[in-house]
């Protein structure tokens, strides 16, 4: 099995993930596994459409970028793409602080984090990112540091499961990636905003899922930008990323 090269600790990387998985989802700051991760990606702050959030995320010179990737130890990396939805969810923000000023915020689908440090960095004054990998949740304690934002609170749990939460703003990027998920968010949506008049806005670059689903007829176009060369790279002919705002 795979052996770490560096570091303190030379644990296959195989018994790593057994190790961090019999620890507490909550318990984001585990040191060896933050060394791994810290390792294993690579801090980028250009490519895509904020260049003002410095994230650490998987890129072609990381190991497990290709050849590798069956060895990573843990739950696919979502959190290491910094994908199109949240890139554009997070430009939008950033242009336009009084969206979230003052607010509470919920970004549901967090991944790295960025769209959730956004918010933060706009002025909101609570945010809640929320991921079921607790992988992603180390990862964005990680990006804040890296941004010097005061850690928001992260919760790792399916929270279409649980019971709704009063949100001045729900944001979700790139979410709307497979059928059955795409069904929980638009009834979970639709409740929250019937109970709390909440804002959704959801981010997306135009994914047949999303495009095709009932949800999309009930939404109104925000804003639309072009996605940088590197970012359409990594997403195969992509060209443009949309925010929508969801008003059923
Ligand atoms: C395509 S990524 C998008 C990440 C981020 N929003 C962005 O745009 O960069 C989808 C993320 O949603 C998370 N996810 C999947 N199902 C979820 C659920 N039911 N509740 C919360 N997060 C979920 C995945 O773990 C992953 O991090």
């Amino acid at each position: 099995s795979l052996t770490k090269t560096s570091g303190t600790s030379s644990r296959s990387t195989s018994q790593l993930g057994r190790h961090f998985h019999h620890r507490t989802p909550g318990n984001f700051l585990d040191p060896e596994v933050r060394a791994f991760l810290e390792e294993n990606t690579e801090v980028i702050s250009s490519g895509n459409l904020t260049p003002e959030i410095r994230l650490r995320l998987l890129t072609p010179r990381c190991r497990f970028w290709k050849e590798r990737a069956d060895l990573w130890p843990f739950a696919d990396p979502f959190w290491a793409i910094y994908w199109p939805g949240g890139q554009a969810l997070s430009r939008y923000i950033l242009d336009n602080p009084n969206i979230v000023r003052m607010g509470s915020v919920l970004d549901l689908g967090s991944g790295c984090g960025a769209t959730a440090i956004a918010a933060v960095m706009s002025g909101a004054s609570h945010v809640l990112a929320n991921d079921i990998d607790p992988i992603a949740g180390m990862a964005m304690v990680i990006n804040c540091e890296l941004n010097n934002v005061n850690p928001f609170p992260i919760a790792i749990k399916n929270i279409t499961d649980t019971k709704l939460d009063k949100w001045d703003l729900i944001v979700l990027g790139d979410m709307f990636y497979d059928e059955h998920l795409a069904d929980c968010l638009h009834h979970w949506l639709g409740k929250c905003i019937k109970m709390y008049g909440t804002k959704v806005l959801i981010g997306d670059p135009g994914r047949p899922q999303f495009t095709g689903h009932s949800i999309h007829r009930q939404l109104h176009k925000v804003i639309e930008y072009s996605l940088p060369e590197p970012t359409r790279r990594e997403n195969n002919g992509l060209t443009s990323s949309i925010v929508w705002s969801y008003q059923p």
